[in-house]
């Protein structure tokens, strides 16, 4: 049985990558991600790139708007977790596992920037975030049980629509916010290397109606995360 206390990583890659473990193992080691990813504060890797960008003090309206939309970009990354695993629970190639899991430990970076801000911006995370975590595992896997062409596939379009929506946080955010701009700024960058090594992995290009839905589903979601 794999010693699961003292993880420091959100999700170990090296632990599931190389080493066998039985059905139980995944099992706890899954659940152990799910709790800590929803409930817990997972440490990033890499520095905040909010670094010494100064916290401009905001005015109440603009604080709570910033704060809708760090959370967000939270959710995101709530999701991006859970996608990511959950779509590697189910791939064939172990290359393509790894491709995954490795996406997921820069997710996480994503996940601890943003709940750091929000701290910041003296609000909380998402109260919806183990239900937005649930759906989300479940789409993974639903989207890795296709095969793996498709899983990278889905990945593209995520990271793609990911992109843009950032883009657009990044037009609306209230100007003088320079923090959360350096943290959305350095997560844009990543989310498009993550597209475009899923592309160079192999993805297949999802067909109609899928990035529709998808695109319709975080429409459904961004004004519920933004409040609640
Ligand atoms: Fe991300
Ligand atoms: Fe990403």
């Amino acid at each position: 049985m794999t010693v699961l206390a003292g993880t420091t990583r959100a999700y170990d890659p090296a632990m599931t990558a190389t080493r066998r473990l039985s059905p139980v193992d995944h099992f706890l080691v899954r659940s152990q991600h799910a709790v800590e990813t929803v409930f817990g504060r997972p440490a990033a890797e890499r520095p905040n790139p909010a670094g010494d960008e100064a916290d401009v003090a905001l005015d109440p309206a603009e604080r709570r708007h910033a704060a809708g939309l760090m959370r967000i970009n939270h959710v995101g990354e709530i999701c991006a977790q859970a996608l990511y695993v959950g779509q590697a629970a189910v791939a064939r190639d172990p290359q393509t596992r790894a491709h995954l899991l490795e996406a997921a430990q820069e997710e996480t970076d994503h996940l601890a920037w943003c709940a750091d801000r929000l701290q910041e911006l003296d609000d909380r995370p998402s109260l919806l975030n183990p239900l937005w975590y649930a759906g989300s595992y479940a789409i993974g896997v639903a989207a890795g049980l296709r095969g793996d062409g498709w899983n990278l596939g889905f990945v593209v379009e995520t990271e793609r629509q990911v992109e843009a929506h950032l883009e657009e946080h990044l037009q609306v955010l209230p100007p003088e916010d320079l923090r959360s701009r350096a943290i959305l700024e350095a997560m844009k960058a990543d989310e498009a290397r993550h597209a475009d090594s899923a592309e160079a992995a192999g993805a297949r290009v999802l067909p109609p109606p899928i990035p529709t839905l998808m695109a319709l589903a975080s429409k459904v979601m961004k004004p519920v995360a933004y409040r609640i």
